[in-house]
């Protein structure tokens, strides 16, 4: 059994952040989103691990090396042309996927838990394609399956406006070979993409079985600012607090699971409500960092309150404000005026900045 993973695309709705950075590098719990994807698969016992990504971009294989941190072997499989469907990214795999069957994990799927028994359940099933369903309440964001009387798919629709059931087809994926028939069969899409719904289709209407489970409470799609929030939310509750810090002062006060990574202070009258992670060598002066927050490596705080955030490192906050369900890109800065007759904010602000203020 092998694994694809996706770290491609151009992750247009996280602009401005996804201009200067791979949307599968953002910081999740102080790991690199596609650091999850490969805990999972390695877990899972599988270490032959194909990632597709962007042609062209080396910053993935900078991150992620040979795979040898995780006991794996990772092969880097660039994509040209641009988006052309999840498809496209199994036929760009052939060669590296042979005539196994593997997982097909889209790097910027969340999920919480072990994919072992997902994995096992499709080996011991005999089907062709194995998906993972979850209830969700705007299924017209995913592929969603037609369920027939027993319960089987009778096709997958990809974003459709009048959604067939109230479940979408989650980024988690099995296959055995006969998926490249699939991928070879079908067409390109309206919007240009090999579909993977119209390969799930393709499987089911030409006699290879296509099952699934339904699962619960352990997904998220990180296609938006909110979902990355809801994501970074997810992988923090299950967070188990460690303390490598290099000073918390004693006024400090530590609540709930807080990860202190290496060289890390926590300072002055500074309150931590876990589940928070600070990274390697952050400050943290008089600040009150609340729940649901990862902040970043060598990031510096200071006097502010921040919550259900994700901060990247080096950035430097010096402020009085409450900050909150932000997400805050590497080395920006927030400072309070520099002089008592400002009159206004001042900001230099990147294109596609969002702010609430
Ligand atoms: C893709 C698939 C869709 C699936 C979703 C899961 O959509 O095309 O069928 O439900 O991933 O995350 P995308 O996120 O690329 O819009």
């Amino acid at each position: 059994m092998k694994a694809l993973i996706t770290a491609g695309g151009h992750g247009t709705r996280l602009r401005p952040i996804t201009y200067s950075m791979n949307k599968h590098l953002i910081p999740i719990g102080n790991k690199p989103m596609i650091f999850h994807a490969i805990e999972k698969i390695a877990e899972a016992g599988i270490t032959e691990i194909g990632i597709n990504v962007n042609e062209g971009d080396h910053t993935i294989e900078e991150s992620v090396g040979d795979g040898s941190a995780w006991g794996v072997k990772v092969t880097y499989l660039e994509q040209a042309g641009g988006a052309l469907g999840l498809a496209h990214i199994i036929k760009n795999a052939r060669d590296f996927l042979g005539e196994d069957s593997f997982v097909f994990y889209l790097g910027d799927n969340i999920i919480l838990g072990s994919i072992k028994p997902f994995v096992e359940a499709f080996l011991s099933s005999g089907a062709s394609g194995y998906l993972a369903l979850s209830k969700v309440p705007d299924p017209q964001r995913f592929g969603v399956p037609e369920l027939g009387k027993n319960g089987e798919i009778l096709r997958v629709v990809e974003k459709p406006e009048n959604p067939p059931s109230e479940f979408a087809v989650t980024g988690i994926y099995c296959y055995d070979a006969s998926v490249h028939d699939a991928v070879d069969g079908i067409e390109y899409s309206e919007r240009g993409e090999l579909e993977i719904s119209d390969v799930h289709t393709w499987l089911i209407e030409n006699g290879h079985t296509v099952k699934y489970e339904i699962v619960e409470g352990w997904w998220k799609d990180t296609g938006k600012p909110g979902d990355l929030l809801e994501g970074n939310a997810l992988v923090l509750d299950a967070l188990e607090g460690a303390n490598q810090a290099t000073t918390v002062e004693e006024g400090v006060e530590l609540k709930g699971e807080v990860e202190l990574l290496e060289g890390c202070q926590v300072l002055g009258k500074s309150v931590i409500h876990g589940p928070v992670s600070i990274g390697r060598n952050a400050v943290i002066r008089d600040a009150w960092i609340g729940p649901h927050t990862t902040i970043g490596h060598s990031t510096e705080i200071e006097g502010a309150r921040v919550e259900r955030s994700i901060v990247m490192d080096e950035a430097d906050i010096r402020t009085d404000k409450h900050i909150v369900d932000s997400i805050i890109g590497h080395n920006a800065t927030i400072s309070l005026p520099h002089s008592e007759t400002e009159s206004g904010y001042r900001m230099i602000i990147g294109e596609n900045a969002q702010l609430e203020l």
